[in-house]
């Protein structure tokens, strides 16, 4: 039953995308594809007073890289950069709620990766970039 329930939460995502779209004048773009399909995502931030004010994602793919990408949005909406510098991959999964095999990490961790980039790319160091390509 839970995992039903987590099915109809990644389809929900995937359907009725959370804050999906593009910023006009972000402080932070970043994009990236996943290397085995070659599906891409990109990603706008705008950072006020230490928090991400806005966060906007865009791109095509399979149902766990976009529900993942909109519930990773909404996830970081608001939050202080530096709790979301820290973010990694056992948030993202635990807020995916259902097992990811293998072959599926690259969806699901496409967003997390177009994320710490983008972070990068800002300034905004984070932690967790070592072990980005862990399992490559
Ligand atoms: Fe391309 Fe999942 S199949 S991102
Ligand atoms: Fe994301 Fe390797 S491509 S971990």
């Amino acid at each position: 039953m839970a995992m039903d329930f987590y099915r109809e939460y990644i389809l929900d995502h995937y359907r009725n995308p959370r804050n999906f779209g593009t910023l006009e004048q972000p402080d932070v773009h970043s994009e990236d594809s996943n290397p085995l399909c070659g599906d891409q995502l990109a990603m706008d931030l705008v950072v006020q007073d230490g928090r991400v004010a806005e966060v906007r994602f865009k791109g095509r793919g399979c149902a766990i890289s976009q529900a993942s990408a909109s519930m990773l949005s909404e996830m970081i909406e608001g939050q202080p950069i530096d709790e979301v510098v820290k973010l990694g991959k056992e948030e993202v999964l635990e807020v995916l709620g259902i097992p990811i095999s293998p072959a599926r990490t690259k969806c699901a961790f496409l967003s997390l990766r177009v994320l710490h980039r983008g972070l990068a790319m800002g300034g905004f160091e984070h932690p967790n970039l070592d072990d980005e390509d862990e399992d490559e």
